[in-house]
């Protein structure tokens, strides 16, 4: 056999040193470490797809509105703690235009990032109703937001909804919600890490059981428009992105700012509330907060003893690229399209080496080419697959981490490979291929 693409002592003692017990059920950030050490000594690259990170610049608007904001002087204020006027008004405008939704300004609030606007929603969520105390992941998922739960000290469920898609959504469902102790639901979508993406069909059935047993569904949109197989990026003009909020009025939408605008550094995101959640009157709050509404409890009860509000020239930043985006001046999908073609490069070059797509369909359809896409090797689990990857110099995050059932799936990130990278990811899996021969 031939020496693996990256020098094999070199591996084997790094991952000895790393201490890691199994790479498969390390943490995205354990990974990204041991192969920053493994790029050191060994001089070579990997072709690098375990994390989720933009890997173009950010959106020249939100750069602009930033600066121009900082020598305003915004820095040395403190900013209101749900958002500033003019910004929380064009997130209204945003959701109207992107989504063909309404929401008033006063449940659009900008957070430090989507992650803190999750941290909020479950803290607050959890507090709703006396006899409620979990949230159900619909599965794969991000594994930091069952983290925020350990950190919370709060109890989830979950399910991989990859054997309940279509019309089996709802009993699944069903089963949990008839429990009685689910007070919210949360997924992504287009889904970190399989890239599956809800159909309309699902999103009423989800939305329907939410209003029939008063849950209320957290919609992760990190990927916002991200969908390439429909174009989602004129505004005021369909198709919209899809969304529940069309099926029930008991929602919160994340949208974050770090892939869409390519604008993580920043930590800035969005949540939206609806109008009916917003104004909301739950008993239960009266025990922890001030208030028994629901919207003045996030705000004045949430956010404010979490960070008071969301750096001042960040919420300017996103405020210009919003307004960019909102006039139409600056195409936000198209600035994000080429993840997709990366990805259709990626997926050809994987499936003609004998790996196969473990996520592949949104029930009668391919899966889309996006940020994210989920492979497997025959005969390999996802440890021994993600461990075997390393010496070839191919870096990738296990599915086990993320609530998957399928064990033997690992995810790919197509947001730091390089065009010209293309080549060296086909030569390395044709090497893993000959020297893995399918039987
Ligand atoms: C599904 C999902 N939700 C939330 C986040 C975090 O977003 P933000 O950077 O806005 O905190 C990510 C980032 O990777 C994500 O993939």
């Amino acid at each position: 056999m031939k020496e693996t693409p990256i020098k094999s002592s070199i591996v084997s003692q790094k991952i000895d040193e790393s201490g890691l017990k199994s790479v498969g059920k390390s943490s995205i950030r354990e990974i990204k470490k041991l192969i920053d050490e493994i790029e050191d000594a060994s001089g070579q690259k990997f072709i690098r797809m375990e994390m989720g990170i933009p890997g173009l610049p950010p959106a020249q608007a939100g750069v602009e509105g930033q600066i121009e904001a900082l020598q305003r002087g915004v820095a040395a204020i403190y900013p209101d703690i749900m958002g500033i006027r003019p910004l929380k008004k064009e997130i209204s405008n945003f959701v109207k235009l992107f989504m063909g939704i309404d929401v008033s300004p006063e449940g659009c609030i900008p957070t430090v990032g989507s992650m803190q606007g999750s941290f909020a929603s479950f803290l607050l969520l959890s507090r709703l109703f006396n006899d409620r105390d979990t949230t159900l992941f619909i599965d794969p998922g991000f594994p930091v937001h069952k983290t925020q739960h350990e950190v919370l000290n709060l109890n989830y469920e979950s399910f991989d909804v990859y054997k309940f898609r279509g019309a089996k959504l709802r009993g699944k469902l069903e089963s949990y919600f008839k429990t009685g102790k689910i007070h919210s639901v949360l997924y992504s979508n287009p889904n970190n890490p399989s890239w599956i993406c809800f159909t309309e069909e699902e999103l009423q059935t989800i939305g329907e059981l939410a209003t029939q047993y008063n849950v209320v569904i957290m919609e992760d949109l990190a990927y916002f428009g991200m969908d390439f197989r429909q174009d989602y990026s004129k505004p005021g003009a369909p198709p919209y992105q899809p969304s529940v909020a069309n099926y029930t009025d008991n929602y919160i939408l994340f949208i974050s700012s770090s892939k869409a605008f390519s604008y993580a550094g920043e930590r800035i995101g969005m949540m939206v509330i609806s109008d009916n959640l917003f104004n909301g009157q739950y008993e239960n709050l009266n025990k922890f907060y001030t208030t028994d509404q629901f919207g003045y409890s996030m705000v004045f009860g949430t956010i404010y003893p979490l960070s008071s509000g969301t750096s001042h020239s960040a919420q300017y930043g996103l405020l210009n690229m919003l307004k960019a985006a909102n006039k139409g001046t600056f195409n936000f999908v198209e600035y994000v399209k080429e993840y997709g073609e990366k990805a259709r490069l990626m997926k050809k070059i994987f499936t003609d080496n004998g790996f196969r797509i473990v996520y592949d369909t949104d029930i009668n359809q391919d899966i889309a080419d996006g940020f994210y896409f989920t492979f497997s090797y025959p005969g390999f689990d996802a440890d021994e697959l993600l461990n075997k990857l390393i010496y070839y110099g191919i870096s990738a995050i296990s599915l086990l981490i993320t609530g998957s059932e399928r064990r033997e799936g690992i995810r790919a990130c197509t947001s730091l490979i390089q065009f010209d990278q293309m080549k060296d990811l086909e030569e390395r899996l044709q090497q893993f291929a000959e020297d893995n021969p399918l039987t």
